[in-house]
């Protein structure tokens, strides 16, 4: 009995010891899930954002102002910049912890013309070490500011070069290897405008902050007065704000005198990529692209993408008395997760045009705007490719002391671009302003088909690029080649080439990151 008992109760015990810890079990596994498909859902409900119609446009819109020079004997245009933390009223009554050029967020704008010297005295007043890099700019590679050309605090680094590209619209910020992305976002980055007599003799809008305003976008996330740059979590890209500034201003306005207005956008975020256009899907005219003007105007009707650190310049009709909205759109950036956490479904209202009840009238945009100097691609001296990853390019992790790519002064290569990674990336390339051939296996859209230096390569993509290098030979120090997305870049999605003489062998990098 007692056994048969203990029996029955063991047998009894058994399932039911079995059961509960199933239940138990099944309890824990149905939470979790539940948890885990709502820790989903509200990641991905809470992925977007949008200003739209929310922005106040309260804001007079900064211009940064040009940067003053002297002229030195021998022609020589000197620019003084100088690095330093500061503090910058965003919003009403708060002070925001800030880095800036020559003030305390972002930086004066440099101008120069084709053929003139220039030389930048850099001054770091940072209490860390930084660079100075001219995006875009075609100059010598230990002139380019990049990760070789640190400046400690409290130094000064003085580069020199000849302008010698088309007119365009150009910029510069910091490149310290690992410390881009909080360099920039803190806000360290300026524009560069090159002119030359072709595009002085084309009757666009050009006077500077009245007709032709430079459009400096960045996205941003505060937290009370300091900025936030959390990444957060799902994100790959890098920090997503929740909503732009132009120029260092919050929910801008920009007054409009004139029937045409220029406006010359550089996408100076750190991951986010914009799809432009206006609120009340008015047309607008593409002029440029990064390396400058195209051969002729193309009317936009759709939207206009930039990635982090690509250009354009549009021209917009006003009419009297009207407002519109540079508005970014909703993307496709890949597929439908990637579209989501890579920021494809946000939108933004960005800058306000309001048009005087009288307008100055404004030449027709000229039908021709002349020739591209940028390679066709047709007899290239040889081909590279580059396979795009988060874990470096070509297996490779950025490395300051390896030379990847040793490239012949003179000659013409074409470049092909793979991204198979899975999220977005764009590339970038020192020195040179490439034409883009193809886009996978098609002929590139309007906006790719000027100069450009940085193009932006969704998942599964494959471009092809053109490109010459003109020196000069620097068998030692590198040019950079890379993601800008920022936060990419610093992990190490970069690579390093030198241009060097027919048949002369690549040297070695200088040392370490601080020279001085
Ligand atoms: Cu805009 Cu290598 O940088
Ligand atoms: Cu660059
Ligand atoms: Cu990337």
């Amino acid at each position: 009995m007692k056994e048969t008992g203990s029996g029955r109760g063991e047998r009894r015990g058994k399932p039911g010891r079995l059961k509960r810890v199933l239940i138990t079990l099944g309890v824990v596994v149905g939470v979790l899930i539940a948890a885990l498909g709502g820790g989903v859902a509200w990641l991905w409900t809470s992925a977007d954002v949008s200003t739209v119609g929310k922005v106040s446009f309260r804001n007079e819109l900064a211009i940064p102002p040009l940067a003053d020079s002297t002229v030195e004997q021998d022609g020589t245009r000197v620019f003084d910049l100088r690095m330093q933390a500061g503090e910058t009223e965003f919003k009403d009554g708060q002070q925001t912890p800030t880095w800036g050029f020559n003030g305390s967020y972002l930086g004066p704008t440099l101008r120069a013309e084709r053929g003139e010297k220039v030389k930048v005295r850099i001054a770091n007043g940072l209490d860390e070490a930084s660079t100075v890099h001219w995006h875009g700019m075609h100059l010598p590679a230990k002139m380019d500011g990049g990760p070789h050309q640190m400046v400690r605090p409290g130094g000064t680094w003085t580069p020199d070069w000849k302008v010698d590209q088309p007119a365009a619209t150009l910029w510069y910020h910091p490149h310290p290897h690992g410390a881009t992305e909080k360099h920039v976002q803190r806000g360290l980055a300026g524009m560069f405008l090159l002119d030359d007599e072709k595009s002085a003799r084309l009757p666009l809008p050009g006077t500077y902050g009245v007709d032709d305003i430079p459009v400096i976008v960045q996205d941003t996330k505060f937290d009370g007065a300091k900025f936030d740059h959390g990444r957060g979590m799902m994100r790959s890209l890098g920090f997503l704000g929740d909503q732009t500034l132009v120029n260092g201003t919050l929910a801008p306005y920009q007054e409009v005198g004139d029937e045409l207005v220029r406006l010359r956008l550089l996408n100076a975020s750190t991951a986010r990529t914009y799809a432009f256009g206006f609120s009340d899907s008015r047309q607008f005219a593409l002029i440029g692209t990064d390396g400058g003007l195209l051969e002729a105007p193309v009317r936009m009707g759709g939207h206009l993408r930039l990635s982090p650190g690509e250009r354009a310049e549009v021209v917009v009709r006003m009419e009297p008395g009207e407002k519109t909205v540079l508005r970014s759109f909703p993307q496709r950036l890949g597929d439908a997760f990637n579209t989501r956490f890579g920021g494809g479904d946000d939108s933004f209202d960005i800058l306000q045009l309001r048009a005087g009840d009288t307008l100055r009238p404004s030449p027709e945009l000229p039908d021709m705007l002349g020739e591209l100097e940028i390679p066709e691609g047709k007899d290239p001296a040889r081909g590279r490719h580059f396979d795009l990853k988060l874990s470096g390019i070509n297996g490779r992790k950025m490395d300051m002391g390896r030379i990847d790519e040793v490239v012949t002064r003179g000659t013409e290569e074409v470049w092909t671009v793979r991204n198979g990674n899975g999220m977005a990336h764009n590339f970038h390339v020192h020195d040179v302003q490439f034409r883009v051939l193809e886009m996978d296996g098609q002929a590139p859209p309007p906006e790719l088909r000027g100069a450009k230096d940085t193009v932006f390569i969704p998942d599964g993509s494959t471009v092809k690029l053109a490109m010459r290098f003109d020196g000069p030979p620097d068998p030692d120090v590198p040019y950079m080649y890379h993601c800008h997305l920022l936060y990419h870049e610093d992990l190490g999605m970069m690579g390093q080439f030198v241009v060097v003489e027919k048949g002369q062998q690549a040297g070695t990098p200088p040392p370490g990151r601080h020279q001085h």
